[in-house]
């Protein structure tokens, strides 16, 4: 059998890479517990035959470049993939993959809703309110929120993620209505849901959470012209990718009051939390907004299942096969 080397450019839960070596592959993992830099990764791709590589690795076809000929696959530790160069992957006929399943659905859709309810119940401004040492007692008119019973959720993309969320909302008697690129009669007639265009999605909803992927279609889906959309009272929630939402129309609708609420879980120019350097805290100042830092998968099942994922990828290609999850250029 041919010897196959495999880089992870992070540590990540074993379990994937026990899958590896149980193939008899030579692993290496990245020394560094952080991001590599672009000229650290060239190095690293000489004479690799697979790259298990993270949301925040670049990866451009100079990095593929640098991994031929030996390259076969390019296994993404994440369900997005706008890391990615598909372009450049499908032009040099090499495998992208990602990691979707069971448990990172559950994981994302459920701290999805942990937002949405810490958000309504205004559990940070509580909490930091605590912290401060403010609490007198019991007040009939403080930190009073919102409740999700009786609301309308708008969910914008409908993929295993959002559905997942609806799942879950449907026991706290929530309305449904959603936008996405095909109707599902399905889920309609199962959550009495309504299919909206994007517009009349926001203008509606007292929710309006996101779960598109980023891509050309879908970068600054939400902006500053429709954000003016949403209701006062209506909250933005996004855990799927930064640029999917114009962060400035967020902060000046969040400084403004034109919307209630927002949690982001991502950012535009992720890891910043403000792009514009000038803007530096703005959001951070903001009381009316969660902020978490690109946790949503972050359970320990679920990066497990994401290491196993990987692998079986890896393995799949290195097999002369199509990997399970192999992801197809736009
Ligand atoms: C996390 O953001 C992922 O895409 O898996």
């Amino acid at each position: 059998m041919p010897k196959y080397n495999i880089f992870v450019t992070r540590r990540i839960p074993v379990a994937g890479l026990t899958l590896l070596k149980k193939q008899g592959y030579k692993v290496k993992v990245s020394p560094h517990d952080r991001v590599l830099t672009k000229s650290e990764l060239l190095k690293e791709m000489k004479g690799i035959d697979a790259l298990l590589c993270l949301l925040t690795d670049k990866i451009d076809g100079e990095i593929m470049d640098a991994g031929s000929p030996r390259l076969k696959i390019i296994a993404n530790f994440a369900v997005g993939f706008d890391n990615i160069d598909l372009k450049a992957a499908a032009d040099r006929k090499l495998f992208i993959s990602n990691t979707p399943g069971p448990e990172i659905t559950e994981s994302v859709a459920e701290f999805t809703v942990t937002l949405m309810m810490a958000l309504a119940r205004r559990v940070g401004e509580a909490e930091r309110f605590i912290r401060a040492h403010k609490y007198r007692g019991w007040e009939p008119m403080l930190l009073i929120g919102q409740d999700l019973y009786g609301k309308t959720v708008g969910i914008v993309g409908l993929g295993r993620i959002g559905s997942g969320v609806a799942r879950r909302l449907k026991n706290f008697g929530m309305k449904f209505i959603y936008n996405s690129q095909h109707r599902n009669l399905d889920f309609e007639k199962e959550f009495n849901a309504r299919h909206l265009s994007l517009e009349a999605l926001l203008k509606q909803a007292d929710f309006v959470t996101l779960h598109v992927p980023l891509t050309r279609e879908t970068h600054y889906l939400i902006n500053r012209k429709n954000i003016k959309l949403m209701k006062k009272t209506a909250y933005l929630i996004n855990t799927a990718r930064g640029p999917v939402v114009e962060e400035k129309a967020v902060l000046q609708a969040l400084s403004t009051k034109q919307i209630a609420g927002a949690a982001l879980d991502v950012y535009e120019c992720e890891p910043a939390i403000d792009c514009d350097l000038k803007d530096h805290m703005e959001l951070r100042k903001l009381d009316n907004i969660i902020m978490t830092p690109h946790i949503a998968s972050a359970t320990i099942a679920t990066r497990s299942e994401m290491s196993v994922t990987a692998a079986r990828n890896i393995i799949a290609a290195l097999q002369g096969k199509t990997p399970p999850n192999a992801v197809k250029s736009e």
